[in-house]
């Protein structure tokens, strides 16, 4: 089965530095990707995410180009964003593969920061969309949790509060197969399918933060 790769320090200081600039410049062009859902450990209504889009004329393109190709040598698509998070992410995947079906589309995040509390939990069973994602949820909640046994305890060492099934607080995530959990390291990159079961860190937890910043590559 296909597991995710992380590679330390593909992209460098300057590069860091480069993306940061590239967001104070294009501020304007965010767009809010989504909204937080009804869960006790989010404020309902709360932004998850902005996100701008990096255009292929934009400089800081080349850099998505390396890396992409760098895993890809043959890619035909890339799109990319730089994403200000204000909230983690629940258990998703990356709905971008779904209009792709007919190629494996693959995301690549990059950490923009050394802060580990900042992380992002990967389980390697895949789904076609979010809506094919939820019917397995359905699935392992309405009898599939008592059939099989438990995979993992990544519930309680890693920070996913957040991805709690609220009426017998359990965890989806617990019967899947553990894949990466990858922890922000300036320049550090992952690289996964899209449709892997994948969510964010619980960083909002730590009282800390105002965001989490990242770099996201979607490409085929
Ligand atoms: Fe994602």
């Amino acid at each position: 089965m296909f597991r995710a790769q992380i590679v330390d320090n593909i992209i460098s200081a300057e590069e860091i530095a480069a993306f940061k600039q590239f967001r104070n410049e294009h501020q304007s062009e965010a767009w809010i990707d989504g909204y937080v859902p009804n869960h006790p450990e989010f404020e309902p209504g709360q932004v998850i995410d902005h996100r701008i889009l990096i255009k292929p004329e934009y400089e800081v393109h080349k850099i998505i180009d390396r890396v992409t190709r760098q895993f890809l040598p043959n890619v035909r698509h890339i799109w990319a964003n730089y994403q200000r998070q204000t909230n983690p992410h629940s258990l998703h995947v990356d709905d971008y593969c779904k209009d792709y079906a007919e190629f494996p589309t693959y995301t690549i995040i990059m950490a923009l920061d050394d802060i580990p509390e900042h992380s992002a939990v990967l389980y390697q069973e895949e789904a076609r969309s979010c809506e094919h994602m939820h019917e397995m949820f359905m699935t392992w909640a309405m009898g599939g949790r008592d059939a099989n046994p438990r995979k993992n305890t990544w519930s309680e060492t890693e920070d996913i509060e957040h991805t709690m099934e609220t009426f017998t607080k359990t965890y989806f995530g617990d019967w899947l197969t553990p894949d990466a959990v990858f922890r922000y390291q300036a320049g550090r990159g992952i690289f996964f399918k899209a449709s892997q079961i994948h969510c964010s860190g619980n960083w909002k937890k730590y009282k800390k933060f105002n965001n989490k910043d990242l770099v996201q590559i979607h490409a085929h």
